[in-house]
């Protein structure tokens, strides 16, 4: 098995993965089941902003994806990120997801990101087991804020600290600001660079690699 980044290619087996779990768990807490088109955009958004999307490959095939994303939107929140995690159902409990999570965690690192947070249904034994075993820790049990299949849910935060910086940095520099202002408006220039490349210039201009000590 390996676990290199997603190409656009990968995206089939990625939404067919995501729709197997929408369709029969509580661990995605929407009913709709999603389309390529919305995968896309997903995809884009994510490698447009130095987000990581990984993907694990058995003999050509995409068994399992780790991504991970903004934990909430206001800036105070930058040097946090959230995560994701899925195993197609046939390799569960083969090792991917531990592949997955670990290689996702030092993309999390290398991005910057002091805090990673996964946000999993409280009845989820393996996901909690998982996380636990990779060095998570419960901070947080919120009863009843969700919903699917007639009842309600619990959320359980897992959180990992990246890092041992004590406070985060101060401001960059006015021409460090200027860059990552021209360097979010471009689109063109992001576009016609190769996808790895976009992820590593995007986490050199995004707030979080230049804020985090
Ligand atoms: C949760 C999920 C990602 C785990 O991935 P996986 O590939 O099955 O997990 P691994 O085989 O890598 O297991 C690694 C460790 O996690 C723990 N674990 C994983 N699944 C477990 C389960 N069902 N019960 C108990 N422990 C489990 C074990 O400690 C395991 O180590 P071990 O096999 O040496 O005992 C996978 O089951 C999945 O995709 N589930 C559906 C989607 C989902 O729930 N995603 C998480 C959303 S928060």
């Amino acid at each position: 098995m390996e676990v290199r980044d997603a190409y656009l290619a990968d995206l089939q087996g990625i939404l067919e993965i995501y729709n197997e779990v929408v369709t029969n768990s509580t661990a995605v807490w929407t009913d709709g089941s999603d389309d390529l088109a919305n995968r896309r955009r997903w995809f884009e958004s994510r490698q447009g902003r130095g987000f990581s999307v990984l993907v694990a490959v058995e003999d050509g095939n995409i068994v399992g994806y780790s991504s991970f994303g903004e934990f909430r939107a206001w800036s105070g929140y930058r040097h946090t990120v959230e995560h994701s995690i899925y195993v197609r159902a046939d390799r569960r409990r083969t090792g991917v997801g531990r592949a997955l999570l670990s290689a996702l965690v030092e993309r999390a690192r290398a991005y910057g990101a002091h805090a990673m947070i996964g946000g999993i249904e409280a009845g989820n034994g393996g996901s909690l087991a998982l996380h636990q075993r990779l060095g998570f820790r419960e901070v947080a049990r919120m009863p009843e804020v969700g919903c699917k299949f007639g009842r309600w849910l619990d959320l359980v935060l897992m959180q990992l600290l990246l890092d041992s910086c004590q406070s985060p940095r101060r401001q960059f520099p006015k021409l460090g600001a200027g860059l990552a202002v021209w360097w979010k408006k471009s689109p063109a220039i992001e576009r016609a660079l190769f996808p790895e490349w976009r992820r590593r210039l995007a986490g050199v201009f995004s707030d979080h690699s230049v804020h985090c000590c």
